[in-house]
């Protein structure tokens, strides 16, 4: 492992002004996203719109600095024959994979997840590398309920994230290491604290063990926040001051950088949040976004399959790119939505 590289790689992907456009939708995922927009999930459509998005170049080249794809994307080439990968490179942008296989159910743990694929993953982090994969993601699914989490799930998941981060560096890709807690549910912010709070320590615990380098990985964490159907919700204020409070006691300041999912937040939530997380700064690492459904529920509307509204949905897309990219520096304003495409 050349760890100076990995952390140059994690640096550049935290880049102040940019984040990382999460573009990893598994086949599942992404024919939800069509079927609300009425699109087929065919191999060319997804092609299509992935494209779409990669040839955004206000977006890629001012505001985005890496792209996680999944396996199929990173494979593909565009219609013209270039190669996705090429795409999001020319714009001055990094490719990313997803090399989680998904969630299985967690024997003995009724209704909680463990993710998988661990199994030849060093062989497979091999292709990626050479397909021009620089960093990678691997996500586990944490849940709120009742009697959940139960720390056998926090801990496996732990473990797996660990194994497969451990794997990455010494493949020279930088992972990102997202233990998600679900914003599902009813449960309050300082439950969601709580919560997030001993997922995180348990993983740096793992990480710490199985000799991970923290300098050349990137976090990807939920926010501390309400469940969607908690009848209180947090403030802006509340939720950027807890997170960081959570994030301060949990993530070593040898980390270069973290980047938010947005879990299911509105557009402009999941902006204005990570903006006032900025704006009350002294950090000990780069805050920014590594959003899938707050990048892109814009620009699938305004596309919506039609090959005439590509420039529409480049519009759309570099707008939301825009003001995550204000946020990631604590400069944007509420004001500025108004001028949307
Ligand atoms: P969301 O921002 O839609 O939560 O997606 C980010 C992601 O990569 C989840 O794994």
């Amino acid at each position: 492992m050349n760890l100076s590289d990995l952390n140059k790689i994690a640096l550049a992907m935290v880049t102040p002004g940019k984040g990382i456009l999460a573009a990893d939708e598994s086949s599942g995922t992404i024919k939800k996203r069509f079927d609300a927009i009425k699109v087929d999930s065919t191999e060319d459509n997804r092609r299509d719109y992935r494209e779409m998005l990669f040839r955004s170049q206000e977006a890629m080249s001012k505001y985005i600095s890496g792209v996680i794809l999944y396996d199929e994307t990173i494979w593909q080439n565009a219609k013209d024959g270039t190669p996705l990968v090429k795409l999001i490179e020319q714009a001055g942008a990094i490719p990313g994979i997803k090399v989680d296989e998904g969630t299985q159910a967690l024997p003995n743990c009724p209704g909680e997840l463990v993710t998988v694929g661990l199994d030849k993953l060093a062989e497979r982090l091999k292709k990626y590398y050479e397909r021009g994969a620089r960093f990678a993601k691997w996500r586990a699914v944490i849940d709120i309920g009742p009697r959940i989490p139960t720390q056998t799930a926090i801990r496996v998941n732990a473990h797996a994230l660990a194994r497969y981060a451990a794997l990455c560096q010494a493949a020279q890709i930088v992972p990102i290491v997202e233990p998600e807690v679900l914003m599902d549910g009813d449960h309050d912010i300082d439950r969601c604290y709580e919560v997030t709070q001993r997922v995180l320590n348990r993983t740096f615990q793992e990480l710490r063990v199985q000799r991970v380098a923290l300098e050349g990985m990137i976090l990807k964490p939920n926010m501390a926040i309400s469940g969607k159907k908690c009848p209180k919700q947090a403030s802006v204020q509340e939720v950027a001051e807890k997170t960081i409070r959570l994030l301060k006691s949990c993530v070593p300041a040898a980390v270069p950088g973290i980047a938010f999912l947005s879990g299911g937040q509105s557009d402009e939530e999941a902006t204005a949040h990570l903006d006032a997380m900025n704006k009350i700064g002294h950090l000990p690492w780069r805050l920014t976004f590594s959003y899938g459904r707050a990048l892109q529920a814009a620009p699938q509307k305004a596309w919506s399959g039609k090959p005439d509204n590509v420039p529409a949905g480049q519009r759309a897309f570099s707008h939301r790119a825009r003001m995550n990219g204000l946020a990631s520096t604590g400069n944007w304003e509420a004001g500025l939505e108004k001028q949307a495409a």
